[in-house]
């Protein structure tokens, strides 16, 4: 196998985006669009990797990273001279180079290998991934001579009325001879109606050389799509989402309604776990074995075990143990740490509160900033008073504490290992291990109060 080279261009504003955000970061299910494509090129055999930087340089540099070799396209003339800009880095090396659009987010690493084989079996200069499709508007067309061999691209702007019949288009991704490519990007024009200096020229230069040049169709017309606007967006996260359910599905999670469930690409589920409708999975989740998520559950970057249920609820950036069942309707915002057996119910909200094993929040609780141990019974309405309206205070409630219902507890404030606090207490002062606290007006009861009233019946 000879070297094998990479370029991803990446450099274009993407005008018809109509965005701020430059194109080729615009997420489809919550990866930036050229990391999807860096990605997929990662799992192949790739000595070097080339993104061709423009519009955005520096952010698309920070959200690549270390694994590319960057070339700054300063102003964007068109793909041929994107690819040009590699040229100090690339140019005189012997192998074989892939030039990959950073805006064709489903573009798989299976399909790139077929292409370096089939470029590799024809010995080509220059090989096209082309497929063909109902509605070719706004592609290259692949023009073939008589005898079927490819002659060259013609752009939709440029293109003829018989050129335009033409189903089958260029993907925009190619391997070339990484000599003969740069040898024939000097020879590229910019005369045509856009005034770009266009790649697919490339094809023609080489051919009329006599150069052998081939094509590689690929059946997956998913792996196409060119995300040029907001349509072509929504149309690659919905094929992505379908790609990302159905290899949940594959791996043994039951996804009762693939249509309506939105999981981002870097989730990770174990077997048996269902995810029911409406459910949203994002980040860094990764959830265990025998879980039950949704309905109409938003999950975050969260740790979840095996066992787990998490029903109508919302959990962000935390880590929840085995066992443990939340909601409906509880809200678990960042850095908590729930361990095994713990419930979390209805109407509860959970901030940087670590809760210990078997502990309980059933219903209508605030607990911000704390420490629950293990065994704690928080009773309906119970809330952690955490803020002064500048600072932020812990409450450290210790194992096997029993908070009676609707009790504040200012912080900052300790509840030693066994107490109970009675329902309606409002504690300011530490509570001491196995100790009752009643901190609550004593009840008065006035006899036939009512009749000493002077109220007209
Ligand atoms: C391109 C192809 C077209 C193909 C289609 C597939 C050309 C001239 N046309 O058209 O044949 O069917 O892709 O999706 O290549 N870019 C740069 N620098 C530039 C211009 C573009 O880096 O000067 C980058 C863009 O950021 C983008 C990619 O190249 O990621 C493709 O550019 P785009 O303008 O989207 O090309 P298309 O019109 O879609
Ligand atoms: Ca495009």
């Amino acid at each position: 196998m000879s070297n094998r080279y990479a370029v991803i261009l990446a450099a274009g504003q993407g005008t018809r985006m109509k965005s701020k955000l430059y194109k080729v970061l615009h997420p489809v299910c919550g990866k930036p669009m050229v990391q999807h494509v860096v990605d997929q090129i990662n799992r192949l055999n790739i000595d070097e990797i080339v993104t061709i930087i423009g519009h955005g340089a520096e952010k698309v540099k920070s959200q690549l990273g270390e694994i590319s070799q960057y070339a700054l396209q300063e102003v964007q003339l068109g793909t041929a001279h994107a690819v040009m800009q590699a040229e100090s880095i690339l140019a005189g090396k012997t192998g074989v180079t892939i030039v990959v659009c950073g805006d064709t987010p489903l573009i798989k690493a299976e399909t790139m290998e077929a292409l370096f084989r089939h470029h590799e079996e024809k010995k080509a200069k220059a090989t096209i991934l082309t497929a063909r499709i109902a509605d070719p508007t706004g592609y290259g067309r692949i023009v073939r001579n008589d005898e079927g061999f490819v002659e060259k691209i013609v752009e939709h702007k440029d293109a003829s009325e018989a050129e335009r019949e033409i189903k089958e288009i260029n993907t925009g991704t190619y391997c070339f001879d990484n000599q003969a490519l740069f040898a024939a990007l000097t020879k590229v024009s910019n005369d045509n109606v856009q005034g770009e200096y266009y790649l697919p020229d490339v094809i023609e230069i080489l051919k009329k050389q006599g150069a052998v040049v081939s094509a590689y169709q690929t059946e997956d017309l998913d792996e196409t799509l060119g995300v040029n606007d907001r349509v072509a967006l929504a149309e690659a996260e919905r094929l992505m989402r379908s790609r990302i359910n159905e290899r949940h599905m594959r791996n043994g999670v039951t996804i009762v309604d693939p249509a309506t469930t939105y999981i981002e690409t870097d989730v990770e589920i174990g077997q048996d776990t269902v995810i029911f409708p409406g459910s949203i999975i994002r980040g860094k989740t990764k959830i265990g074995m025998d879980c039950q998520i949704g309905p109409h559950s938003e999950i975050e970057s969260c740790e979840i075990s095996d066992g787990t249920v998490i029903r109508q609820s919302a959990a962000f950036h935390s880590s929840i143990g085995s066992g443990v069942n939340i909601g409906p309707f509880a809200h678990i915002r960042p850095q908590s740490s729930i361990s095994d057996d713990v419930k979390i119910g209805n109407f509860v909200e959970i901030k940087k509160a670590v809760f210990g094993k078997g502990s309980k929040a059933s219903h209508l609780s605030y607990i911000g900033d704390a420490e629950v141990g293990s065994g704690v019974n928080i009773g309906c309405g119970s809330i952690t008073v955490n803020y002064d309206g500048k600072n932020k205070y812990l409450t450290k409630i210790e194992d096997d504490v029993f908070i009676g219902c609707n009790s504040n507890l200012v912080a900052p404030v300790t509840i030693g290992k066994g107490a109970y606090v009675a329902a309606g207490s409002t504690i300011t002062k530490d509570v001491p291990g196995k100790a009752l606290s009643i901190a609550r007006a004593h009840q008065v009861n006035k006899e036939n109060y009512v009749d000493k009233l002077n109220f007209k019946k």
